[in-house]
């Protein structure tokens, strides 16, 4: 959720950390700080409530700082509210310790009760500080700051990445990590440690995966590795391939906008290495051949946008492997006594590869005996590391807190895993096969003709912009595409919206539905057309707005009933929510940027989950 810096090296180290908050503001956002130590200003802290910019100000561009050592955090307030003395980083009571943390300390009250006990004063409601404070301690009966490091980590429970300075130290920061990411980063000017890879691209792209455990010696030459019992590790580097004008607007006025329109070419990524002779070739799965013949029950796993993707391919794998499938949400999968033995396949979905629900599900499944495969985007992420086998979804970085283009490469990737499975289980048709796999390469072609006429959406978004409360409906995929449209919309846009099964309307929601309500009537499914149109000749009746979507071949049909019919290209129907999700996503947008809302950043809201 918050987002770590750390940067030590031969440069002024302030205006580095800043540059390399902004680009994980997306983390969150509602309070930042640094903290620089230099030998004639000693250990300096400027932290400050509101936007990154409110501090970059404040320090003239960092330029006010003198050091080339560092650390700089961006929060997301789990433990005290927003303001600047929850703002990291936190000082130790001598003010010559400061650190930043992600992640949760769960023990923290009791640590902090025994402190105080001792006299410690706490100025902050964090449990962040109570670490700050412990280390202090520690470092008074050991006066090393490695050592209290170790003994710190095995005071406290829950889940942590830490930066750390020590006024005595003058070119060294400290790092740790358990359930929460940090990477290393291996660079000309200095050495660097950051919650993301790309806080680091700009400076290097040679890095390494902090493990569970680790701690971290960074100077401005070398990185040292311990493990817990403070054992030297060796570490492998990885070289990020991800070019640093991926992570920035590149003249759009939002990420989201940009990663919208790259969904095409994110999706030909995606699916382009691992089609070959007119096959599905997932070289980096290793499951046998023996594995998947046995294979008697799926579950996809995941939360927010991710799981959505999950009840999409519920509804297509059911269809092409002929297995339950079943679609978990992570926070209820993980304390539910899940149903899962040796023969359960277990596909957990994640962009960031880090949310802690779901890697917490993961490792149950694991330890109920699944096998466990993760579809992924940030490469050497968590979640990416422990599973079985790993998909990477090849997206890119992808910034803007409101998911687009992980979302797309995710249902493609996994079009493709569905593919494979239904060939490998002898449950999918020659000729379905055939169709599936030549219109899924199709997807990105027929996403450019949605995204040339982009205007339709945006007029349909200055027409409805100001209701107060739409319902999304829909049969089968396309109420599997709802809840996405539904979610983006609340998202960014603060406007409440419920996606409905349109079968479900007379049970209860129809109640709602008055003059004038917004209701998106979604019909893209062929086989469920008819059915939809009655679902909306019902909420027509008692006195609905409604913005269709559907196919060029119910065009006619539709535009009989509703307000404004948008369009998109027809595909075969188990891809369909493909099509359909992009002018939801741009639906949203405009209507969010007709409201004045901040679209990349929306309110309370995080783009990495890594508390639970
Ligand atoms: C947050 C993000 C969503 C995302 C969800 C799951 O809520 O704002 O966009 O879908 O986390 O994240 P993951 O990285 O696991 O896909």
């Amino acid at each position: 959720m918050c987002g770590i810096i750390g940067f030590v090296g031969r440069e002024q180290a302030a205006p580095i950390l800043l540059d390399g908050l902004e680009r994980m503001e997306y983390r969150g956002y509602d309070s930042a700080g640094i903290a620089v130590r230099s030998e004639t200003a000693g250990l300096q802290v400027k932290k400050t409530k509101g936007r990154l910019q409110v501090l970059a100000d404040l320090t003239h561009g960092g330029a006010d700082l003198e050091g080339s050592v560092g650390i700089g955090h961006t929060r997301w307030a789990t433990h005290g509210e927003p303001n600047d003395v929850n703002a990291h980083p936190h000082v130790s009571g001598n003010g010559r310790i400061a650190l930043v943390h992600n992640g949760i300390i769960e023990n923290y009250l009791e640590i902090k009760e025994h402190l105080q006990q001792k006299g410690v004063k706490f100025t902050s409601d964090t449990d962040s500080e109570v670490v700050a404070q412990l280390l202090e301690f520690h470092y008074n009966e050991c006066h090393s700051m490695l050592e209290a490091v170790g003994r710190c980590l095995r005071r406290i429970e829950g889940s942590y990445a830490f930066g750390i300075i020590c006024a005595d130290y003058p070119n060294t920061l400290i790092a740790a990590r358990k359930d929460s990411p940090l990477i290393l980063g291996y660079g000309e000017s200095g050495n660097f440690i950051a919650s993301d890879v790309t806080a680091v691209i700009k400076y290097t792209r040679d890095v390494a995966y902090m493990n569970d455990g680790e701690i971290a010696v960074v100077t401005a030459d070398a990185i040292d590795v311990f493990d817990s019992e403070l054992t030297p590790q060796d570490k492998a580097h990885h070289q990020v391939d991800w070019d640093v004008s991926a992570a920035e607007k590149g003249g759009y006025a939002h990420f989201m906008f940009k990663e919208i329109m790259e969904q095409p070419e994110a999706i030909r990524k995606t699916i382009s290495p691992r089609i070959r002779n007119g096959r599905v070739v997932l070289d980096n799965v290793s499951m046998p051949a023996e594995y998947v013949k046995g294979i008697s029950r799926i579950y996809l796993i995941a939360c927010g946008s991710s799981y959505h993707v999950g009840v999409v391919c519920k509804y297509s794998w059911e269809r092409l492997l002929r297995r339950p499938v079943q679609v978990e949400l992570a926070s209820e999968f993980r304390y539910s006594d899940p149903l899962v033995d040796e023969n359960t396949l277990v596909i957990v979905i994640s962009q960031s590869g880090e949310t802690l629900d779901t890697m917490a599900a993961m490792r149950e499944a694991k330890r109920r005996g699944g096998r466990t495969l993760a579809v992924v985007n940030v490469v050497g992420s968590s979640i990416a590391r422990e599973a079985d086998d790993v998909l990477y979804t090849w997206a890119g970085p992808e910034i803007a807190v409101a998911t687009t283009k992980a979302y797309s490469t995710q249902l493609a990737l996994l079009d493709l895993m569905g593919l494979y499975l239904g060939e490998a289980l002898g449950t999918v048709s020659g000729a379905d096969y055939d169709e599936i796999l030549k219109e899924v390469q199709a997807l990105p072609e027929k996403m450019e003709c949605i995204l040339e006429h982009v205007e339709d959406v945006q007029h349909a978004a200055s027409r409805y912009f100001n209701h107060d409360s739409i319902f999304f409906i829909g049969r089968n995929l396309d109420y599997a595409m709802g809840l996405e449209g539904s979610l983006k919309l609340k998202e960014i846009s603060y406007i409440h919206s419920e996606a409905y099964a349109s079968g479900e309307l007379k049970h209860g929601t129809i109640s709602l539905i008055e003059s004038g309500t917004l209701v998106v009537a979604l019909g893209t499914y062929a086989a469920l057309f008819d059915k939809a149109m009655s679902n909306v000749v019902e909420v027509k009746a008692r006195g609905a707005e409604v913005l269709a979507l559907t196919t060029e071949a119910y065009r006619e049909k539709m535009e009989k009933v509703a307000d404004t019919t948008l369009v998109v290209p027809q595909t075969h129907p188990v891809l369909q929510p493909s099509l359909g999700v992009v002018p939801l996503q741009l639906f949203a947008y405009y209507v969010a940027l007709q409201r004045g809302c901040d679209i990349d950043k929306p309110r309370n809201l995080a783009k990495s989950v890594t508390v639970e």
